[in-house]
């Protein structure tokens, strides 16, 4: 339903390359949509709140995979991979300002909470890209910048849904941000070790971007000093077969993936203890149990 309410908006822009080039992007996982109908249950309302949530989610992917210079996507080539770039900012563009036309057709409170979690998106892609000019250890910065990037429009997805279903929206938007942060860090942890197969875009790709993500910190601190600078000295590089090696071993070494599943974890488990919801616990341990 969300798929066909989807298509439909994009249709309703009335420009048919558009809808052409829409046509290329593979449906997703939905998380955010499963996340309102869990919460608010299925209703023309939610739907549509489902709609707009996938269409600004879209949206900040095509001009992310242009930022990230990405050429996949959900297993196909990206957008801006078929089209170019200019296209790919463009279609993203529609499908943005789409939404926002189609927000203010929800409650006011609603079209607050998105609008303002868009804002923080945006703040939150800027963050990642400075944060990607250099080497980061920082573990606060990582956070703050996933919280901005990847949580507060999970957290606004549930909190939305939560004021449609008039229940207490703080405890659910506790519940979607701690989701969030977790969902990224399962992202970044795939990252290391997954497969392109499974992950539908190019592994073990976030350092060579300049990411230097979770399981990267934890390693740097794990490091000594020697390795801490062999591991600075890899950052942001096209790696070889050894210096990979190097890598994977390393952080076999110091059970880091097990340490960042653990971290992701805890971060599940305080979105649970916020809400007294059963089924959105199952959310919560399939999304870190997830492959891609
Ligand atoms: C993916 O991160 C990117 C995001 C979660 C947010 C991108 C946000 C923007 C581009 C700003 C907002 C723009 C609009 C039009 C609303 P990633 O690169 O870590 O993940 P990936 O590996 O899946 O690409
Ligand atoms: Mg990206």
């Amino acid at each position: 339903m969300v798929d066909k309410i989807l298509y439909e908006f994009v249709k309703e822009c009335g420009y048919e390359k558009a809808l052409d080039m829409f046509k290329n992007i593979s449906s997703g996982k939905k998380l955010r949509s499963k996340l309102i109908l869990k919460i608010a249950g299925e209703n023309e309302i939610s739907l549509r709140l489902c709609a707009v949530i996938e269409l600004i989610h879209l949206a900040s992917l095509l001009h992310d995979d242009v930022i990230d210079d990405s050429t996949i996507r959900r297993g196909k080539p990206s957008i801006n991979a078929l089209f170019g770039s200019k296209n790919s900012i463009m279609l993203g563009d529609i499908l943005y300002s789409k939404g926002f036309y189609e927000i203010v057709n929800l409650d006011p409170q609603i079209a607050k909470i998105i609008s303002k979690a868009v804002l923080d998106l945006s703040i939150g892609e800027m963050m990642d890209v400075d944060l990607g000019s250099r080497f980061n250890p920082n573990l606060d910065e990582y956070l703050k910048m996933i919280e901005l990037k990847t949580a507060v429009l999970i957290e606004a997805a549930a909190r939305s849904a939560a004021i449609l279903a008039k229940l207490d929206d703080e405890a659910y938007a506790v519940y979607g941000k701690n989701l969030g942060l977790a969902f990224q860090i399962v992202d970044d942890i795939l990252d290391i070790i997954s497969d392109e197969n499974r992950l539908g875009k190019p592994a073990f790709n976030d350092y060579k971007e300049g990411k230097t993500t979770l399981p990267y910190i934890f390693l740097y601190n794990a490091l000594n000093l020697d390795d801490k600078e062999i591991l600075k000295s890899l950052w942001g590089k096209e790696l070889d077969e050894n210096q990979t090696r190097w890598i994977k071993d390393k952080f076999d070494e110091f059970d880091i993936v097990k340490k960042s599943k653990i971290f992701a974890k805890e971060l599940g488990n305080k979105a649970i203890s916020a809400v007294s919801n059963h089924s959105l616990q199952e959310i919560v341990s399939s999304m870190i149990d997830r492959e891609f």
